[in-house]
């Protein structure tokens, strides 16, 4: 068992592993205007000891800081839990949180009964803990902040704790923290969302553990629309959150007794800090924090589509998977413009001119179509109506705000009132929406002519200087002198000549870790692509020796090197130039053209084919380091060609700073290269698994955005042995079957975490290709090993 699935598997994640915040012992949580109660414990509020004014409570390993905060730039204060070494301050408690303050000069202190409790100016408790069954001495309690962000009150001298606020979350649930039902009360912990980034008062979204007694998580809007449920939990992980399984961040226990259940969860590394979040909008997310300790990465976020969440956009808005995840429809204006741009949706969008209702001083109601579904179907009262001209009846009765219409009958569907969950989506069923005329068609017909001229006078100024620039052109490739030499194969240019050859670096086409790509036009009229190296480290003499080396690289997938330039400190790159852009615009960008199941393939077996000439055939074994869809060209016929093989080794020293440091190649990075050990050829193996996973789902492997991370769905699809399952849905299932699961077990194999189970690219070729069979990974082996322990 050499290829024992270790705790990895993403290689961020990994890299989030290697923070080691030193949080014990620090020593720096000498709260500010503490420092006069010297005596006291920093981390305790007593009857000795309250909290006023700008002063603070930290946690013994200055963990937590406990105070006053105002979320909306001093307006309001709230006494809350956040971290106190984070410097964007990331609350994580609210003590009052409907009851803001108007100051900081209230008090929170240990009251008469023993209750901590916060008193206005005027000594009216604004919040309290409220137990009736305190021991009724003031002097005997003291609330201490643990270094879990626990606040928790004890009676003196004794361990019982009488009130903590991990068992009154507000919106966040931390490591170490529970998160249930006690039977006996009847009371359910509920992570219950801000209403927005400036307001911690409870919002529409809520999280609790199922009442009825399952052991599932319920996420409902306002209470009553049940939204998302995790499924049961099964001893490992929740039904419907499959990617758990190769979750090795989170240790989650779910215990049950005759007094509570819950579940609760602490890292397996104790240096990683974490917390799940009950969102604004709906969206329960996991963040940690990064290796610089001041930016939340996120790490999860459900449910996956944020359009399922139950009126996330209010009504006449629409809901896209994309941030920001809601817009007002045509003719719309967000109803409370400042909540929404903070992210509190849910008030929805309103007519920007209030409907006329028919015709009045020459203006009137239109209809716009949406190319929108209601997702939430019934959520509003539609009526059929028996009318044969939908749209005439719906614009004379006013209380009718919008229309439907399937397009393959006639049935007309009428809405009165708000029309919440709109999504952006292609659909049969157009819904067609009230708003006035003047909205949606602003300043329409005297527009029209004037337009029409603008457009005219600037297709003809466009074409004169096309034409003019033709004609300089031509005339200048006839004088330019050439002056252009040859080094080998290779030649070498004149920086003044690529200069002007990009016209001054001007239609860049590509970034790649390297530097930029930009297009060029040689003066014998043929197209290049140019690559301004970027913090090379090489002197001339060895710079010419590397390129020469690359020169004498061919390969039909490989991408040929026409010559280059090594004038001063620059450095320049010119390879023959493909005319269809790089794979990844093909793969993720909106709108292109879906690559076919064959061509796909096709580029699959290219690029193993020309990663394996690197690594064996050719003369010096050349390690490509940065294999990914960017880096994977293809020409006018789509065949596919690797681009930016030997410039590692142009790099240098400086090389593996900048490729850990890059930005985009992270989701591709063996997990090696973070932990420091020796990289051989089989890291490209583990990249090029990363890319060829892109390549059948057409989704990115790691979307850091949206946080969901795909290879976890993929291997658990792969146990399942739905193959298909995870085929790019633009090709409808228009694929070989054969060839898709060949490709998702060789995927499979190449992104083992062990080296050694790694295949060759040798190997990979031979697989795709169909003369060797390749057996179902070993993921599914190790799984259950995971899952068995
Ligand atoms: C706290 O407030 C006091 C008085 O208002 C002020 O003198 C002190 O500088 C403040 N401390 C900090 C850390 O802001
Ligand atoms: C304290 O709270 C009470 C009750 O909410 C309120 O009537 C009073 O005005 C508040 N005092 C101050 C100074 O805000
Ligand atoms: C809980 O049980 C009641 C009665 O059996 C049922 O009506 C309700 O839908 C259940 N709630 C959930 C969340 O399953
Ligand atoms: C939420 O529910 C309450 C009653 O439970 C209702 O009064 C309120 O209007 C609802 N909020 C929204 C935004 O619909
Ligand atoms: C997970 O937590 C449980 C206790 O809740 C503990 O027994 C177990 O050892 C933990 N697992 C790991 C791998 O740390
Ligand atoms: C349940 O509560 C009772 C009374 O508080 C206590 O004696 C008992 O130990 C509790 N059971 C568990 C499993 O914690
Ligand atoms: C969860 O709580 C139980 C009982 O309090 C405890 O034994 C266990 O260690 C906790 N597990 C985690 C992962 O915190
Ligand atoms: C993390 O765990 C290690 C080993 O159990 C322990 O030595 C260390 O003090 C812990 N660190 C923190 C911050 O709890
Ligand atoms: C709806 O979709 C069609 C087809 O994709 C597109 O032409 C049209 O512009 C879209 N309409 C709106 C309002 O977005
Ligand atoms: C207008 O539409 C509403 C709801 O569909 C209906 O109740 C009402 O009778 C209609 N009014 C007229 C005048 O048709
Ligand atoms: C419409 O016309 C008004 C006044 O002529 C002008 O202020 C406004 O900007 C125009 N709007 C558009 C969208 O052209």
């Amino acid at each position: 068992m050499g290829c024992k699935f270790q705790v990895g598997f993403f290689p961020v994640i990994l890299s989030l592993l290697a923070i080691s915040l030193s949080v014990s012992g620090s020593g720096s949580g000498s709260g500010s205007g503490s420092g006069s109660c010297s005596g006291f414990a920093l981390d305790t509020i007593s009857i000795d000891k309250s909290l006023k004014g700008n002063q603070t409570v930290v946690s013994k390993g200055g963990v937590f800081e406990l105070g006053y905060f105002s979320p909306d730039k001093l307006q309001s204060w709230y006494i809350g839990i956040w971290y106190k070494e984070i410097h964007v301050q990331t609350v994580v408690w609210v003590a009052n949180r409907e009851t803001p303050l108007p100051d900081t000069s209230s008090e929170l202190k240990i009251s008469g009964n023993g209750n901590l409790v916060l008193l206005n100016k005027t000594q009216v408790p604004i919040w309290s803990t409220d137990l009736s069954s305190t021991s009724g001495a003031a002097s005997s309690s003291s609330a201490v902040l643990l270094d879990n962000g626990n606040l928790v009150l004890k009676e003196a001298g004794s361990s019982r704790v009488m009130w903590q606020s991990f068992d009154h979350p507000t919106d966040t649930w931390l490591p170490g923290g529970k998160m249930g039902l006690n039977k006996k009360t009847r009371q359910n912990q509920l992570l219950k969302s801000w209403r927005n980034s400036e307001d911690p008062s409870p919002g529409l979204f809520s999280l609790e553990l199922d009442p009825n007694g399952t052991k599932q998580y319920l996420a409902y809007w306002n209470g009553s629309k049940r939204y998302w449920s995790s499924g049961e939990w099964d001893g490992h992980i929740f039904s419907a959150v499959p990617e758990m399984r190769l979750n090795y961040i989170y240790n989650f226990s779910f215990i049950d007794n005759e007094n509570e259940s819950y579940y609760n969860y602490s890292c397996y590394d104790n240096t990683t800090i974490a917390r799940f979040v009950m969102d604004v909008t709906g969206l329960i997310r996991q963040y940690l924090l990064n290796e610089q300790k001041q930016t939340w990465n996120l790490f999860g976020s459900l449910p996956r589509d944020p359009c399922d969440i139950y009126a996330i956009c209010g009504p006449f808005a629409s809901c896209s998977q994309k941030l920001p995840f809601c817009s007002c429809i045509p003719g719309f204006e967000p109803k409370f413009l400042h909540k929404w741009n903070l992210g509190e949706w849910s008030g929805g969008c309103v007519r920007k001119t209030k409907s006329q209702c028919g015709f009045r001083n020459g203006e009137r109601d239109g209809f716009w179509p949406i190319n929108t579904t209601e997702v939430w179907e019934k959520s509003i009262p539609s009526t059929v109506v028996d009318t044969k001209d939908c749209e005439a009846w719906c614009l004379a009765n006013c209380s009718c705000t919008a229309y439907a219409q399937n397009s393959g009958s006639d049935t007309c569907y009428t809405y009165t009132g708000d029309i919440p969950n709109l999504k952006e989506e292609e659909t049969t069923y157009k819904l067609y929406i009230r708003a006035a005329s003047s909205d949606l068609f602003p300043n329409s017909s005297r527009n029209e002519n004037k337009k029409l001229l603008k457009i005219i006078a600037v297709c003809s100024v466009t074409g004169l200087l096309i034409i003019v620039g033709v004609i300089l052109w031509t005339l200048w490739m006839k004088l330019a002198p050439r002056r252009t030499e040859m080094d080998g194969s290779l030649m070498i240019f004149n920086y003044k000549d690529l200069k002007s050859a990009t016209k001054n670096f001007s239609q860049k086409i590509g970034g790649g870790s390297f530097g930029s790509v930009f297009i060029g036009y040689l003066s014998d009229g043929t197209h290049v692509a140019i690559k301004k190296l970027e913090g090379h480290s090489q002197g001339e003499k060895q710079f010419r020796a590397e390129v020469s080396t690359i020169g004498t690289i061919q390969h039909i997938n490989l991408i040929q090197l026409r010559g280059f330039c090594s004038q001063g400190s620059r450095r320049l790159l010119v390879y023959e130039y493909m005319s269809n852009s790089s794979l990844n615009f093909h793969l993720f960008q909106e709108g292109a053209d879906c690559l076919s199941w064959k061509i796909r393939y096709n580029i699959a077996l290219g690029i193993a084919r020309g990663i394996a000439y690197l690594h064996g055939k050719c003369k010096d074994r050349i390690m490509h380091c940065d294999i990914k869809p960017e880096n994977i060209l293809l020409d006018h016929d789509f065949s596919p060609k690797l681009t930016d093989f030997g410039l590692a080794k142009l790099m240098s020293r400086e090389f593996s700073r900048v490729l850990t440091t890059m930005r985009g190649s992270k989701g591709y990075l063996a997990p090696e290269w973070l932990s420091g050990k020796a990289i051989t050829v089989k890291a490209d193996v583990y990249s090029y698994g990363m890319t060829l996973l892109e390549l059948i789902s057409g989704r990115r492997n790691a979307d850091w955005e949206r946080g969901f991370f795909f290879p976890a769905e993929v291997l658990v699809q792969m146990m399942d042995g739905k193959d298909l399952g995870m085929l790019d849905p633009r090709l409808k299932g228009v694929a070989d079957v054969e060839e898709v699961a060949r490709a998702c077990r060789v995927a499979g194999w190449c992104v083992q975490e062990g080296e050694g189970c790694r295949p060759s690219m040798e190997q990979v070729v031979w697989f795709l290709e169909g003369v060797v069979n390749v057996e179902k990974p070993l993921v599914l082996k190790t799984l259950e090993v995971f899952e068995d322990n």
